[in-house]
């Protein structure tokens, strides 16, 4: 391997910079070329590369968004797109990959390394934190402590005006982002896509809770079956027209901001190690971290779905919300 190319793709995360960083200077410490692609598969469609040298990632640990740029690119899912994505490849002499990014990431790369044979490992870089093979994902750690941040803010107005709000979390297929929030910012109730009948659960929470609690606030996934934060918020007002209700909906700003020390960590350890593992041979793996060990777990594996959550802390919320 003489040359790699940095990539970010799909949603963005906090992290994904301090990623870059490390993946930049580890080549450059092992004397190797490093050329940083912009915006993910579609910068590779276009020949959208650049050499990186030590200071086009100075000043950028601390700073939220990538520097890369990301995009979803939709010519990469054809055999066309791909084979031009390989000759630009060629044309700056690329020979391997580091992709940062989620399960759509890995699942390009994978297809992409298996039609060129071209080395290619991943970070995983998602505010989701639903990839296996990984304690945390670059950028969770971060989000997590956004959402805490805003519903402390939400509690105050809520308590003020005795009222009950629903605030929806990001997580399109994923309530992690949900249930460490819910447990850290004292939610009454948590709705998540992996569990089941949350809206009866829900009522059931309402009605047996304690009545003298003077603000509730119900913390939702968006991907969660119910609906979504108004949809759960216009149920609640049909069936309790006495609580004043409220929805708020965090949104995208859960994706920006500085990193936190835990994701700068993170995404500096699996940066380093993604282009040792490069050295040592590795490909179509995502270099994780798991018990504080680097881990190393084939694409297919790491994008694996599941719904299986920690129930000791959904537990938690059970008996600390009461
Ligand atoms: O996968 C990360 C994520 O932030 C999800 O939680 C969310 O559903 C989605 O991306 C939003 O994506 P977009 O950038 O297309 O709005």
């Amino acid at each position: 391997i003489k040359n790699i190319g940095v990539y970010t793709s799909g949603g963005d995360s906090p992290g994904m910079n301090a990623a870059i960083r490390a993946v930049v200077r580890t080549a450059l410490y092992y004397n190797l070329e490093v050329t940083g692609i912009r915006r993910g598969y579609e910068g590779m469609i276009t020949g959208d590369l650049f050499p990186m040298d030590r200071k086009s990632v100075a000043n950028i640990v601390q700073r939220g968004g990538t520097i890369l740029k990301t995009a979803r690119s939709e010519q990469f899912r054809t055999p066309e797109g791909r084979q031009i994505a390989y000759r630009q490849l060629k044309r700056y002499g690329v020979d391997a990959l580091v992709g940062v990014g989620g399960d759509g990431t890995f699942t390009g790369a994978k297809i992409f390394s298996n039609e060129f044979g071209i080395p290619i490992v991943g970070l995983p870089g998602t505010i989701d934190n639903d990839l296996q093979g990984t304690d945390f994902t670059i950028g969770y750690d971060t989000a997590i402590n956004t959402v805490v941040e805003a519903v402390d803010k939400i509690r105050d107005t809520a308590e003020s005006h005795d009222r009950l709000f629903i605030v929806e979390v990001m997580g399109r297929d994923s309530g992690l982002i949900a249930l460490r929030t819910g447990i850290a910012s004292g939610a009454e109730a948590i709705l998540i896509p992996e569990t089941k009948n949350n809206l009866d659960a829900l009522y059931h929470r309402l009605e047996q809770g304690r009545r003298d609690k003077s603000s509730k606030i119900l913390i939702v996934a968006e991907g969660d079956e119910a609906g979504g934060a108004f949809e759960i918020g216009r149920l609640v007002k049909e069936k309790y027209p006495n609580y004043d209700t409220r929805v708020s909906v965090l949104g995208h700003m859960q994706r920006g901001g500085h990193p936190t020390c835990m994701d700068r960590v993170l995404a500096s350890r699996v940066g380093v190690a993604a282009v040792e593992a490069l050295l040592h041979g590795h490909s179509h793996e995502m270099i994780g971290i798991v018990n504080n060990e680097i881990s190393y777990t084939p694409f297919e594996n790491a994008i694996k779905h599941t719904t299986e959550v920690d129930s000791n802390l959904l537990r938690i919320v059970d008996i600390l919300s009461l």
